[in-house]
């Protein structure tokens, strides 16, 4: 597909996008995001040419959310690409090499990133060893992806939505909304789509501790659609599901193996074991770009972050002692066996999760 029919389909797809995170400008070549770190307080957008500035916004998380994380790093590829004054192709690749070393170094966890990196790359090995070809593989490639993005939560709401029922309370942990994607979002995207439907639904939304993108990130999304909710602390989950003031749980995912393991932001775990033990459904929406085919949980990394993430909340208003010895993982890994479901762009994914995950991604 050229550039120019995938941005007929962009278009196509414009009324899903109130909000738009990510966006690459093709007549300045630059590529420019909302930092999320600001919001809902402000809401900043940065423009660059330069790769590894997205490769810093993405560490940094102005940018976050394993969808999100995978379409910047494939639009930092396409900056490489174009601003680069290779005149030989080998010399290009080897600088793409290099842009795709520094941009996977950002974050261990998000499967989507790694996953970007390798389809834009080896595009760029399968055209013709000309730069321009090059250049125009990588740019195209990393707009496929975006496009993708966008299509896929759309397709994936409308096929989540059927497991919300009218009247429905949704609790959800970290934001999986547009701020996480290119567009629309994952979990959020699955709820924002049953409201666009008319159901009367209301939604729970954690906190999520230390970064806080339920209480900052899905508060600026849900009241921006008007959808009800309720902010609670992370700790708070157990009692609204035991209080039956939660029909249903839907997070997002940052990877997810062919068991059916799912690593997603901490506490996500929590969540599940609260669901189950109240006898409430569990769900996780999540790309198929999300699924790593491997059947090892030992080889999920889970990313530690700052301790002054935990010590000072947003890096500033001490909460601790700044000497007090702190474990902060950013992610953890919710087992099989509590969860109900995954809502995938292709369809929902029952038991067993490890023959219905290979079959959806077209593994025999
Ligand atoms: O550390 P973050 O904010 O990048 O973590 C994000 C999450 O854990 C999300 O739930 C996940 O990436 C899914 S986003 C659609």
């Amino acid at each position: 597909m050229s550039l120019d029919s995938l941005l007929r389909e962009f278009d196509a797809l414009e009324e899903y996008l109130k909000i738009k995170p990510l966006y690459f400008n093709l007549d300045d070549r630059t590529f420019t995001w909302l930092d999320t770190r600001l919001l809902p307080f402000e809401e900043v957008y940065h423009t660059t040419r330069d790769y590894r500035r997205v490769a810093e916004a993405i560490r940094e998380m102005e940018i976050r959310g394993a969808p999100a994380i995978g379409v910047s790093a494939a639009f930092a590829m396409a900056l490489a690409a174009v601003h680069s004054s290779a005149s030989r192709a080998e010399d290009l690749l080897g600088e793409l090499e290099e842009a795709k070393r520094v941009l996977a170094s950002t974050r261990p966890t998000a499967f989507n990133l790694f996953w970007a990196l390798d389809r834009v790359m080896s595009r760029a090995r399968s055209v013709e060893p000309d730069p321009d070809a090059i250049r125009q593989a990588v740019l195209e490639e990393a707009f496929r992806i975006y496009i993708e993005d966008i299509r896929g939560n759309v397709e994936m709401g409308r096929i989540g939505s059927k497991l919300i029922d009218d009247g429905d309370t949704v609790l959800t942990h970290c934001n999986t909304g547009a701020l996480a994607t290119a567009g629309f979002g994952t979990a959020l995207g699955v709820i924002r789509y049953a409201w666009y439907e008319g159901k009367r639904i209301r939604v729970v939304t954690t906190e999520t501790r230390p970064v806080l993108q339920g209480a900052r990130l899905n508060v600026w999304e849900l009241k921006k659609e008007g959808i009800p909710f309720k902010l609670i602390v992370d700790g708070a989950a157990g009692l609204v599901f035991r209080r039956g003031m939660a029909d249903k749980a839907i997070v997002g995912a940052d990877r997810v193996i062919l068991t059916g393991h799912t690593a997603n932001k901490i506490g996500t775990y929590t969540v599940a074991l609260a669901a189950w033990h109240n006898g409430k459904p569990f769900y996780v929406a999540m790309p198929t770009s999300t699924i790593h085919p491997t059947r090892d949980p030992d080889s999920i990394v889970i990313e530690e972050r700052s301790p002054d993430e935990v010590r000072r909340v947003m890096g500033k208003y001490p909460i601790t002692l700044d000497d007090v010895e702190v474990y902060n993982p950013s992610f953890d890994i919710t087992p099989p066996e509590l969860i109900t479901a995954f809502i995938t762009e292709r369809g929902i994914v029952e038991k067993p999760f490890e023959a219905n995950l290979k079959s959806i991604l077209g593994l025999t």
